[in-house]
């Protein structure tokens, strides 16, 4: 059976990755070979991009453009091989969070998004989203501490809200790619949800 390209979800503070380790270690319990992986970075030079993403100031444009950059060279080298191969890829954050974060949290809007997606995806969409729903002060709450924040953790709660309202756009726009998540539930509901959904995976 061909591999799936899997995608996780939600604002910072959400506890995405944490679910993503479990999801990982899930799959490869019923047989599966799982290349688990992130954006942005992922490949050798994404992750070089990624250090200058989360760390300088840059206009938005070029912002999104780097967030593309850093895409295509994980798909290129990393993802495609991968799904070629017939891997599970999971990955934590996709174009979802450049619509979320750039379109919505920073006001871009979507048109030039958009259009980076059909050009560096050219028809690549992830075949599964979770998404990990959080209100933005539940959210900052479970950051606070956690270790110094990014240039994006540092964003304020009427970013955040814009983001999961950019987040809910595109579940409204292609609602049989995501399932949703209540992330204020405790760990083992959340494993339950997730369980639950590994068997349509294989259908
Ligand atoms: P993430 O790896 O989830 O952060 P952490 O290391 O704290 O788990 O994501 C890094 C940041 O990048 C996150 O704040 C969201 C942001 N981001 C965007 O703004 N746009 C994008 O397209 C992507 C992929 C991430």
């Amino acid at each position: 059976m061909r591999g799936r390209f899997i995608t996780f979800e939600g604002i910072d503070g959400a506890g995405k990755s944490t679910h993503l380790d479990w999801f990982a270690d899930a799959l490869r319990a019923r047989g599966a070979t799982v290349l688990r992986t992130r954006e942005p970075g992922g490949s050798p030079l994404a992750e070089r991009l990624r250090g200058l993403l989360l760390t300088e100031a840059m206009s938005i444009t070029t912002e999104i453009l780097l967030m593309f950059a850093a895409r295509q060279d994980h798909l290129d080298t990393v993802v495609g091989p991968a799904l070629a191969r017939g891997d599970w890829v999971l990955c934590d954050r996709f174009t979802d969070s450049t619509f979320a974060y750039q379109g919505a949290g920073r006001g871009a809007g979507g048109e030039h998004i958009a259009m980076l997606e059909r050009w560096v995806q050219a028809g690549l969409q992830p075949d599964r989203t979770y998404l990990f729903d959080l209100p933005p002060e539940e959210a900052a709450r479970r950051r606070a501490g956690a270790r110094a924040p990014d240039r994006f953790e540092q964003e304020d709660l009427d970013f955040f809200g814009r983001v999961r309202a950019g987040y809910a756009l595109r579940v409204q726009q292609d609602p049989a790619r995501f399932v949703t998540i209540d992330a204020r539930q405790d760990i083992a509901a959340i494993r339950a949800v997730l369980q639950g959904s590994i068997d349509t995976l294989w259908a």
